[in-house]
């Protein structure tokens, strides 16, 4: 058994038959997540991934190229590797099938089932397709042609070898019954447990003729035959465990507690590898997680299709991090996902610039400002407001324990996310920027500043197995210095509120953490554009570019409507009309927008942060008689382009067509106070 304290995570090891591209970067960013989760908690993590170098796919891509399959195998595995780094994968192996280590105990399994006749010659009858060289059987075939290729497909005989899988079908649904973490999600579980319950489990050909494929393992006892691929592949997952480690380490991590794998290799996975560890008396994995597969604007991935999205397009686009954040967060785990470049991009300026960034710059400017860059003293800590960010905090390891333990890594970020939020509404209920000017407050801004700076070290420890630059980064400008690899080790007491800033110790201001995204619609070379995305069958088609609304004038920006639908002009509850967050904000500078007669681009300031708005107000008034007002903007809503710039919210104006006059206040209220 293995250790108790140890945690074995593993990818599936990807066929090298092309480059990489999101699909295998999700698993393995998903595996990494864990890895790095567990090791912050202090486990002895060992996080395997690798390729799968042998068989048909892979003997078909190296003929296609032209050249022998190991060469082909080694011209593509740095590619994996190189991804890997550049994604932050923090692996502690690599396995490849080539590796001679892994296949001498791929025959050394075999040898082992053949000598206890788990493993039988017979004759095999089936539909075959020569030109996807693979077998057939008869429920697969309708009108004698392949399912796959379309093709007539002929029915052949060859001596093969087969393991004997059925005997072991009631086993394994007992397993499956007693483990109710064996196949994750739930769903999945059901599955298998439906498919094993109403049909007879065959014996697995474990052979291919070599006569039919050469690229693989040699049968130990006929060399006329390689081993199937999957028999080769699913042994990685122990074989890595003999030689890829200083010192054998099979019983600290054998089984394994998670196996991530795509819910199309399932079945080999929770079928094929169960049935051959109990043939071989090894016990089985305590998890198999599924998840689900991403589409690309709505449409299957594939290399036919030429819409294969690669990971390194994005990591040069948005960083490593923001992409793991997007793949983590934009689906739950274990369901399908939609993959779009507008996604990615809303859900960097939505969650990763406007809530955390924010809430990091808006804090340090302030305690650089207010506390002469040092952490303050939080020498009142006890108003309700406080009381509750604190609470969030603490209760964040439980949260997200649990989430890990049922693998639900949205989920996790989702809790994370509750925290960020509630700090930056306690900043904006505390009004600090509003308490710094006045000194008998000093008290009251220490300790609304130390609050937000310690509720953004949890933020950074949680958010670490995620996004591990970033949470460097947070911490780093804290003044914490580099974050400890168990940095979560132990719940009860470095979880406790105020446990590692160090009052008077220098915060360490650096650049905002993720500048917005200006939409770059196209530039990437994405198969699909943008506009194709945003018009799915029977949604009423929206429209990112500003549509005037009802009221504001012409130019100004205004949310999306969607132009199909009736604008309907029924009453709004007032937690509709609550999600609008209209704010004071300075104009800072204004100028016009070249070639437009209405828009006039505004530097504005609203709380600690400075926001670029257009607004068609152009012809009722100069720029220069607008700094240094205070007018109100709406501010969550989603930027938008106009003539090419990037606005970041709406002035409020009065006038329909034409602009009347702007809302300004009578006092000179704050920048960023809410206007209800
Ligand atoms: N070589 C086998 C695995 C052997 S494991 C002992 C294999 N390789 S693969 O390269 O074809 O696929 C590897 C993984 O990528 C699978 O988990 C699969 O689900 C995943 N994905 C491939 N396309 C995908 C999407 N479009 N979306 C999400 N994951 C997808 O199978």
């Amino acid at each position: 058994m293995s250790h108790p304290n140890s945690f074995y995570v593993t990818t599936p090891i990807y066929y090298v038959n092309d480059v990489p591209h999101i699909g295998h970067a999700y698993t393995t960013v998903a595996a990494d997540v864990l890895a790095r989760y567990w090791r912050l908690r202090g486990r002895d993590v060992f996080f395997l991934t690798g390729l799968d170098e042998h068989g048909q796919k892979v003997q078909q891509a190296a003929a296609k190229a032209g050249i022998d399959p190991q060469a082909h195998c080694d011209k593509l595995a740095p590619q994996f590797q190189e991804i890997w780094k550049r994604l932050n994968i923090s692996n502690d192996a690599f396995v490849r099938t080539t590796d001679a280590p892994h296949k001498s105990v791929v025959q050394r399994y075999l040898q082992e089932l053949f000598d206890k006749q788990l493993i039988y010659k017979a004759d095999y009858t089936g539909w075959y397709c020569t030109f996807d060289e693979r077998f057939w059987t008869e429920k697969d075939v309708t009108g004698g042609l392949c399912p796959d290729c379309k093709r007539p497909i002929e029915q052949l005989s060859e001596h093969n070898y087969f393991f004997k899988m059925g005997q072991y079908q009631d086993r394994l649904i007992d397993h499956i019954k007693q483990h109710p973490n064996f196949i994750r999600p739930e769903s999945r579980r059901n599955e298998v447990l439906g498919f094993l319950t109403t049909q007879k489990l065959g014996d697995l050909s474990i052979s291919r003729p070599k006569s039919r494929l050469s690229w693989g393992i040699e049968l130990p006892f006929d060399k006329d035959y390689v081993t199937y691929v999957w028999f080769d592949a699913l042994v990685n997952y122990v074989s890595a465990l003999e030689y890829l480690r200083p010192t054998p380490s099979f019983e600290q991590y054998w089984p394994a507690n998670a196996h991530l794998v795509g819910k199309d290799i399932l079945t080999t996975h929770a079928v094929y590898w169960s049935t051959m560890l109990m043939a071989l008396n090894l016990p089985l994995p305590e998890t198999i997680f599924a998840h689900g597969w991403w589409t690309v604007d709505g449409e299957k991935m594939s290399k036919s299709r030429g819409n294969a999205i690669d990971p390194n397009k994005l990591v040069d686009e948005f960083g490593a991090d923001a992409f793991r954040y997007f793949l983590l967060r934009e689906v739950p785990f274990g369901q399908d996902g939609d993959f779009s470049q507008q996604a990615v991009i809303s859900r960097i300026n939505s969650d990763l610039a406007n809530d955390l960034g924010n809430l990091l710059s808006r804090t340090l400017t302030l305690i650089e400002r207010c506390t002469e860059g040092k952490i303050p003293n939080p020498a009142l800590p006890n108003y309700p407001e406080e009381i509750e960010v604190r609470k969030i905090a603490i209760g964040l390891f439980d949260k997200v324990e649990n989430a890990f333990n049922a693998f639900q890594l949205h989920h996790a970020l989702a809790e994370i996310w509750k925290l960020i939020d509630r700090t930056n509404l306690y900043l904006e209920q505390m009004a600090p920027w509003n308490l710094a000017k006045k000194e008998r407050e000093k008290e009251k801004l220490a300790t609304v500043l130390y609050t937000a700076a310690e509720s953004l070290r949890h933020i950074a420890r949680y958010l670490y197995p995620f996004l591990p630059s970033t949470a460097e980064v947070i911490y780093r400008q804290l003044g914490l210095g580099a974050m400890p690899l168990d940095a979560l080790k132990d719940g009860s007491t470095s979880e406790r509120w105020g446990g590692n800033l160090q009052i008077g110790n220098p915060i360490n201001k650096e650049q905002s953490l993720f500048p917005r995204i200006i939409d770059t619609i196209g530039e990437l070379g994405f198969k699909k554009s943008f506009e194709a995305k945003l018009i799915k069958k029977g949604e009423p088609r929206v429209t990112e570019q500003p549509q005037p609304a009802s009221a504001p004038p012409q130019g100004t920006a205004t949310p999306a409507v969607p132009t199909a639908a009736p604008v309907s002009p029924a009453q709004i509850t007032i937690d509709e009309f609550m999600k609008i967050q209209l704010k004071t904000a300075k104009v800072i500078s204004a100028e016009r927008v070249p070639k437009s007669e209405k828009l006039l681009k505004l530097q504005v300031a609203v709380g600690t942060e400075q926001r670029q708005i257009v607004a068609g107000i152009g012809k009722k008034y100069e720029p220069e008689a607008l700094i240094g007002k205070t007018i109100v903007i709406v501010a969550n809503l989603k930027p938008a382009k106009l003539m090419g710039i990037e606005s970041q919210g709406m002035v409020l104006a009065a006038g329909d067509s034409e602009v009347r006059g702007l809302i300004t206040l009578l006092e000179d209220v704050e920048p960023g106070t809410k206007v209800k």
